[in-house]
């Protein structure tokens, strides 16, 4: 009997800097899992013809990062959530068929489950900042869980608007030049924009308006604790970090492509970090 090693991969142009190989490859030794998980490094205009080898490669399936989210969402049968985000980070064969989905929906409420266990039994508004395709995915998973109503502030306010219309009703545009009025009602704050990225300026947010039992989230992993996580731990409130959301966004992947569901834990946790403030520091993070 021939046994198949199994193989998966991220594609991105550029590619260097995604931590995924990292996070699969330990799950694979950790699990004694005969598999392999590559970068693939390929152009915008390749990804098609890329994409239509993907089995002939070996591969039993992919994670997509930029510049191909949204053509592998064209190019692939998306789930509920792909659709909701519009862009796909997943890719997986079911029989011929190739399946897509988006794993920053459940990444980021898994993340908040294990941070915040109980996070949403009293979260009747959350403030999500910034209206990109990570926003997409925050406001899809929090209204899924039943938050009533998500106020959305953005520097460009169409972007925002843009939302509204397309989630409904319980999305609302809040004002990106009055952030402070905001967060008197909101029991969770999520940013989602690249402020407080290295590299990047951090968002100027006094947090004195949030309430005692409110909890922050950043999306951003690099660097792990944000100026905004730092100003929420200096106030108290329970904080979950853009790492563990990028632990937890692999784990169904690894799960469609190797058969195994792997556990997010403190051991690879700190290897990620060590990953993060290592010699490899100045790669970027991949959004
Ligand atoms: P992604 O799809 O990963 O969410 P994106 O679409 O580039 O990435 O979104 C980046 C977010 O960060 C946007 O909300 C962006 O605001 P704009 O829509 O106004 O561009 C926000 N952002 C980036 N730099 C910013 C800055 N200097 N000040 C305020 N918001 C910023």
């Amino acid at each position: 009997m021939t046994v198949t090693r199994r193989a998966a991969c991220v594609i991105g142009w550029p590619v260097e800097h995604s931590r995924s190989p990292l996070i699969h490859n330990y799950w694979l030794w950790r699990y004694g899992i005969d598999g392999e998980y590559r970068r693939e490094a390929v152009r915008q205009q390749d990804f098609a013809g890329f994409i239509a080898t993907l089995a002939a490669r070996g591969y039993a399936g992919a994670n997509v990062t930029v510049p191909h989210k949204e053509a592998a969402f064209a190019l692939s049968q998306p789930d509920e959530r792909a659709r909701a985000v519009g862009a796909v980070n997943t890719l997986w064969f079911d029989g011929d068929a190739l399946r897509s989905t988006n794993t920053d929906v459940e990444g980021f409420l898994d993340n908040l489950d294990a941070s915040a266990p109980h996070w949403d039994r009293d979260a009747a508004t959350a403030l999500v900042l910034g209206a990109g395709g990570a926003a997409r995915a925050v406001i899809h998973g929090l209204l899924s869980r039943g938050v009533e109503r998500v106020v959305v502030a953005n520097r460009t306010a169409s972007r925002a608007e843009a939302l509204r219309t397309s989630f409904g009703a319980r999305v609302q545009v809040g004002d990106w030049a009055r952030l402070e009025a905001e967060l008197a009602d909101a029991a969770l704050l999520v940013n989602t924009t690249t402020l407080g990225m290295q590299g990047q300026p951090a968002l100027e947010l006094d947090l004195a308006r949030l309430g005692g039992h409110a909890i922050v989230a950043d999306i951003v992993y690099v660097p792990v604790v944000t100026p905004l996580l730092a100003a929420a731990k200096a106030r108290g409130l329970a904080t979950a970090d853009g790492l563990g959301m990028l632990l937890h966004q692999a784990v169904r992947g690894f799960a469609l492509w190797f058969g195994k569901t792997p556990e997010v834990t403190s051991q690879l946790r700190a290897l990620v970090e060590a990953d993060l403030i290592g010699p490899q520091a100045n790669r970027p993070q991949t959004r």
